[in-house]
């Protein structure tokens, strides 16, 4: 089988490349290297990464052929980045995920699995946690982009017949993670014994999922999943920022002071009070669903990543 990841170099792309290249799968890699490459080099010789733009419509076309699926992961991403640069933001969402939608149509892949956002819920997970059929509040460019992108999707079943599943992760962490996201930001300054800083008070909640099982919860969804599905990949369980850096600063005996310091105007995301998801219709589909403790997840990291560098 072959299949097309598009990102597949970043973080959640790597992990998902050499997870189908150890099953034997023949992976091709869309990525244009924004980030670096985090594919590990003992993988590298076994896949076909193409540095390129998901989107250059011809490129995504021809690298679809005899493709059974296309996981479309590309984007950009992390609060301070989408902040600065909104448009770029919404292009590559909007345009790379037109550009699958096509090549698949036109090479007949079976499935498109693209890679959504729990950030479309906003402030909606503010007395529950959050399913699927609650009413959603994307605030960002990023998070309309991936709504857009969702609904375009269902569309292209309803109009086409082309089956999809758009994944809405929350917080996804685990090695090979960049300092755009909170985990490693917090680990890096407490390395360092430099003050660990916290937005706002620190009280706003997390759902932190491990990049293990939701490539898992991924794998199994492509397997199963029919028609056009949005599906939540989340830990069930909140944790807040603070506590996080306090856990963080006491695994890596750090001496770093936490510091709360005021939200910079542009950082919309972190005013979302709590974001918390339910996984039962992931569970319902798959008898599979993430439970990651977060502490024994940030010990393993710790242990098997930052302790041997
Ligand atoms: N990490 C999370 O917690 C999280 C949460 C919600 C959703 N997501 C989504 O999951 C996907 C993967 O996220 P990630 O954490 O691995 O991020 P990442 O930044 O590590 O990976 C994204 C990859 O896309 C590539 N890319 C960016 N623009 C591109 C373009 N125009 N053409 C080709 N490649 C391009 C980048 O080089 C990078 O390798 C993204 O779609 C993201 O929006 C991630």
């Amino acid at each position: 089988m072959k299949v097309l990841i598009t990102g597949g170099a970043g973080f959640i792309g790597s992990h998902l490349t050499a997870y189908l290249t150890f099953k034997g799968v023949e992976v091709v890699v869309l990525d244009n290297l924004l980030r670096g490459n985090k594919i590990e080099d003992s993988i590298l010789d076994k896949i076909t990464l193409i540095q390129g733009d998901v989107r250059d419509q011809d490129l995504v076309i021809k690298l679809a052929e005899n493709c059974e699926y296309i996981y479309h992961l590309a984007a950009i991403l992390g609060v301070d980045v989408v902040a600065d640069n909104p448009v770029e933001t919404m292009e590559t969402e909007v345009e790379g995920t037109k550009n699958v939608v096509y090549a698949a149509l036109k090479q007949g892949v079976k499935k498109v699995i693209y890679a959504s956002t729990s950030g479309v819920y906003g402030h909606s997970a503010i007395e529950k946690s959050v399913d699927e059929d609650i009413m959603i509040d994307p605030r960002t460019s990023y998070a309309m982009a991936k709504r857009y992108n969702e609904i375009y999707l269902k569309a292209m079943y309803e109009e086409r017949g082309l089956e999809s599943i758009s994944l809405r992760f929350f917080n996804v962490y685990g090695p090979r993670q960049d300092d755009r996201m909170v985990i490693p930001r917090f680990f890096e300054q407490a390395l360092k014994n430099e003050p660990i800083t916290v937005f706002g008070s620190g009280k706003q909640t997390r759902d932190f999922t491990s990049v293990e099982e939701t490539i898992i919860s991924l794998v199994k969804l492509t397997e199963i999943s029919k028609g056009a599905e949005i599906f939540n990949i989340a830990n069930e369980t909140e944790m807040n920022i603070l506590e996080l850096a306090i856990h963080i600063k006491e695994l890596t005996q750090s001496s770093s002071e936490i510091k709360l310091i005021e939200s910079p105007a542009n950082r919309y995301d972190y005013e979302v009070e709590r974001r918390v998801g339910s996984s039962e219709k992931l569970y319902k589909a798959t008898g599979f669903k993430p439970n990651t403790d977060i502490r024994i997840g940030l010990k393993n990291l710790h242990e098997t990543l930052y302790q041997i560098n």
